[in-house]
């Protein structure tokens, strides 16, 4: 039966039968995970783990369930992420809440905390600076990982801030997560009136005239601020490389994600401001992702500029 016809009657139909439907939907209108997706929209109406969907596929959803998924479905068919529409999102094996003016955390922004995390730190009591924070992600993966640290989080988006706080409560990280509004284009002691530990950043580094061309789910739901990079897409990443040094202390780390094909730049701008031990990070995918630095009062140029690869393997550039 398909998922229009189940969704017409008001009889009970078990989620094994639901689900199949559902992907096969997905399927016909070019979603490239299909029963993924499906999964994800049918716990979501119901409320079960994957284990209880799994065991118990038989178990059947009410006329209001079907008719909750149906929709859902629809809006899938019509390239609404999955976050979007749940209204939430998996980063660093942590639950965050979304809203429209918060970008969907991406899995290869993971690739910065593992940098950050090699760097170790993590029984010290550490001031953190999330620069673009969104949802928090960052910030608050951090500081589940570093359970004696604290730090702020700023966003030029007000909405963004809101959410972020309440992630902040909802993992119980509220006395050590402060979140508020900044625009790291002003002057840096309107950003913070203390220096930081550790600066972290994920920045909009995509190109403005790239913008129309990037998937409809990204094009379209995730806010344009949170994108939009400028001309050449640089112009969040040279702000916040120029700023670092006066918001970090002598030894300060920072680590900023990047886009793909940026790095050679990065590492030149980089280079001429006082930061030294400059590493490359690839994600995942072998993208260079994430560039690390740490700040020198002295040291103008870099003494080594080094690629680790979260594989494992080590080489120097
Ligand atoms: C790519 S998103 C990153 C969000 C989150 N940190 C993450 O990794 O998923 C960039 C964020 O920077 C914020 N932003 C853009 N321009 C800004 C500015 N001038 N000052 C402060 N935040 C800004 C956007 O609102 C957005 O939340």
């Amino acid at each position: 039966m398909t998922l229009a016809a189940r969704t017409s009657v008001s009889a009970p139909a078990p989620a094994g039968d639901l689900w199949r439907a559902l992907a096969r939907r997905l399927t016909r209108n070019g979603i490239e995970t299909p029963m993924l997706d499906a999964e994800v929209l049918l716990r979501h109406v119901t409320g079960w783990s994957r284990e209880t969907l799994l065991r118990t596929p038989e178990v059947e959803l009410d006329a209001l369930q079907q008719q909750q998924l149906a929709e859902l479905g629809e809006k899938r068919c019509r390239g609404v992420p999955v976050a979007r529409l749940i209204g939430r999102k998996e980063f660093w094996s942590l639950e965050f809440l979304l809203s429209d003016e918060t970008l969907v955390p991406r899995p290869e922004s993971e690739t910065l905390i593992e940098a950050a995390l090699k760097g170790g730190g993590k029984d010290d009591s550490l001031r953190l600076l999330d620069l673009g924070t969104g949802c928090g992600c960052l910030l608050l993966s951090l500081l589940h990982e570093y359970r004696h640290s604290s730090g702020v989080g700023i966003d030029i988006s007000a909405g963004a801030v809101a959410t972020a706080r309440c992630n902040a409560e909802r993992l119980s990280l509220e006395d050590r997560a402060r979140f508020q509004t900044g625009n790291w284009n002003t002057r840096t002691e309107d950003i913070a009136n203390e220096r930081f530990d550790i600066l972290v950043s994920n920045p909009p580094y995509i190109r403005s005239g790239d913008i129309g061309g990037l998937q409809k789910e990204v094009r379209e739901h995730d806010p344009r601020i949170a994108l939009d990079g400028g001309g050449d897409g640089m112009d969040s990443l040279r702000a916040i490389i120029a700023i670092a040094p006066k918001l970090l202390r002598p030894n300060g780390r920072v680590l900023i994600e990047i886009g793909a094909g940026q790095s050679g730049e990065i590492l030149s701008l980089m280079e001429n401001q006082p930061f030294k031990e400059i590493r490359k990070h690839k994600d995942l995918a072998g993208i260079d992702r994430v560039i690390e630095g740490i700040v020198s009062k002295n040291l103008i140029l870099p003494t080594r500029t080094t690629t680790i690869s979260h594989y494992g393997s080590t080489g120097s550039i």
